[in-house]
């Protein structure tokens, strides 16, 4: 199947980013929210994400244009055309919301069309089964967007290997590279990364070092270009504690309990660099 149109639900960090490569790639997109005030810092993030690309020599100006006109902001599903291609959920990283998104959505688009979750370690199986499981995968994009090359596609229990090729072959074509994965909690990237961060957090609770040294550690020990409570605060500790609620749920087993501090700062909203502060602060 060919992609020619594309829907974006959720405009924050990861919509945002998703609606900007698909946009520069001369894709129509429509990017929706229920939230004026996230579609609103969208375009702002977009428009100034567009800009440092300029600034890098990555596009020029005219293309900026055409990127903006080929991205549609709405308010609500109502506004969403049902003969979109492909639609890429990218709203809160829970369960429910997500499900009854999927169910609201399978009444609204055609039924050949692809849906893909952005979801950062929920299982594409169970979220499949909420609207069409042959046409349903996960197309997990690595925040910044604009700027992460991978894509990890998850394949669900009964994912077509028509869709796999499809979303294989877009992803391709966005200038990304695809890795594909089975469907275990966490996948491969939150499995692995989202432990180490926790980790992290445990370690700055027992005071064994202070957030800059244990981020300076990763960083020139390790050779990561940022250090793990950097990438926290990046990711958003909401998103986090999420993830390791998927993973201790999903397995069963305490190594994955989320630490008390990262329970403790989402309570208190510090999710990070989205809200101005979290393990560091931000302008
Ligand atoms: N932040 C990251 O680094 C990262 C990386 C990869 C994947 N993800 C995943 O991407 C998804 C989005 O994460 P994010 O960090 O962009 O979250 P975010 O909080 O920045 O944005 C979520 C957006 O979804 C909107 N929303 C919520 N429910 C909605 C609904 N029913 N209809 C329309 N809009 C709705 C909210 O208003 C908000 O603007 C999550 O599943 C997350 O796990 C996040």
């Amino acid at each position: 199947m060919k992609i020619k149109t594309v829907a974006v639900i959720g405009s924050g960090t990861m919509g945002s980013g998703i609606a900007h490569v698909f946009a520069i790639k001369g894709f129509p997109v429509t990017l929706i929210d229920n939230s004026e005030n996230a579609l609103q810092k969208a375009r702002k993030n977009i428009e100034n994400n567009l800009d440092r690309q300029i600034k890098k020599g990555i596009i020029d100006e005219t293309l900026k244009n055409s990127a903006l006109q080929n991205l549609e902001l709405k308010i609500g599903l109502k506004n969403i055309s049902k003969d979109t291609d492909l639609i890429v959920e990218a709203i809160f990283e829970d369960k429910n919301l997500k499900s009854l998104l999927f169910s609201e959505l399978n009444n609204l688009i055609k039924e050949n069309s692809i849906f893909a979750s952005n979801t950062s370690a929920i299982s594409i199986t169970e979220l499949s089964t909420f609207s069409r499981p042959e046409n349903f995968i996960g197309m997990h994009f690595m925040n910044p967007v604009p700027i992460m090359k991978l894509v990890e596609i998850v394949k669900g229990y009964s994912t077509s290997l028509e869709t796999i090729e499809t979303i294989k072959e877009l992803t391709l074509f966005l200038d990304k590279t695809p890795v594909i994965v089975n469907d275990f909690p966490g996948f491969v990237s939150n499995r692995i990364l989202m432990p180490m961060i926790n980790e992290a957090i445990y370690a700055l609770m027992e005071g064994v070092s202070s957030a800059e040294e244990i981020d300076t550690v990763f960083k020139l020990g390790m050779n990561h270009p940022m250090g793990p409570l950097t990438l926290a605060d990046f990711i958003g500790l909401d998103v986090c504690l999420a993830i390791m609620n998927v993973l201790y749920e999903g397995f069963n087993d305490s190594k994955y309990r989320a630490c008390p501090l990262l329970k403790k700062m989402v309570a208190a909203k510090k999710l990070g660099k989205k809200v101005g502060e979290g393990f560091y602060k931000y302008e």
